[in-house]
């Protein structure tokens, strides 16, 4: 497997790989000797991976993982890059909590986020998969948008991102959520999405109570009503 050296764009260390079984992986596996900003391309990734262990059909789609050695809320500005990145494009996208990117009600884009700690945070890896081509085995939506101006577009929004406080890339999450001001059935009962805090759980309110909920207690999509 041979890596392609891109020029450097902006802070980023770009690596180009024809085919890979995860960039998620490799970075994983490889942090060590990779620098901080490093982001790998698959123009063919065979397994991709998701979150809860799912697998991320990928093919041609644009595929790809950023190395990050700093800790940064990862978790607000990996989606909101990719849908300012898709606005730039004309296509209003919205983030479906925590991380998943939606256009027309259907899944456009997943995000796996994996960090290493020993026992503080050595390394964050952004894994980000976008359907450039619907996916209707799995009720996917795809952009035709060119692979690598679409790439460079979610970097340069990332960047910006990283230079914001925390407080505004908060309000950006929260301008672009899809459930905020939904309903989702929790345990048995219905509650109404009021917002997303600071930590990123979602508040939830009822007749009955006021509860927040975290990311690994709940699956959104089957709670959504
Ligand atoms: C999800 O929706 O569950 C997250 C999907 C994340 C897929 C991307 S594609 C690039 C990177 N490499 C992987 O193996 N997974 C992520």
């Amino acid at each position: 497997m041979q890596l392609e050296k891109e020029d450097n764009f902006q802070s980023f260390h770009l690596f180009w790989v024809d085919e890979i079984d995860s960039t998620n992986t490799y970075l994983k596996n490889h942090y060590q000797n990779n620098e901080d900003f490093s982001v790998l391309i698959a123009r063919i990734q065979t397994q991709g991976r998701g979150r809860y262990d799912r697998v991320w059909e990928s093919d041609e789609d644009l595929c790809f993982s950023i190395l990050f050695k700093k800790s940064a809320p990862h978790f607000m500005l990996a989606p909101l890059a990719v849908v300012l990145a898709l606005q730039s494009f004309h296509i209003e996208a919205f983030i479906k909590w925590p991380n998943d990117i939606y256009l027309s009600g259907k899944k456009l884009a997943g995000i796996l986020i994996e960090s290493l700690y020993e026992p503080q945070l050595i390394a964050s890896i952004v894994g980000i998969g976008i359907n450039l081509k619907d996916k209707p085995t799995v009720g996917g939506i795809g952009v035709s948008l060119d692979k690598e101006l679409l790439l460079k577009a979610i970097l340069k929004q990332y960047e910006t991102l990283l230079g914001y406080d925390k407080k505004d890339c908060l309000s950006l999450y929260r301008k672009y959520s899809f459930v905020i001001g939904k309903y989702i059935n929790y345990e048995g009962t219905t509650y109404f999405v009021e917002n997303i805090n600071e930590d990123g759980s979602l508040r939830l309110s009822s007749p009955q109570e006021i509860r927040n909920v975290y990311s690994n207690e709940i699956d959104i999509k089957s709670a959504l009503l």
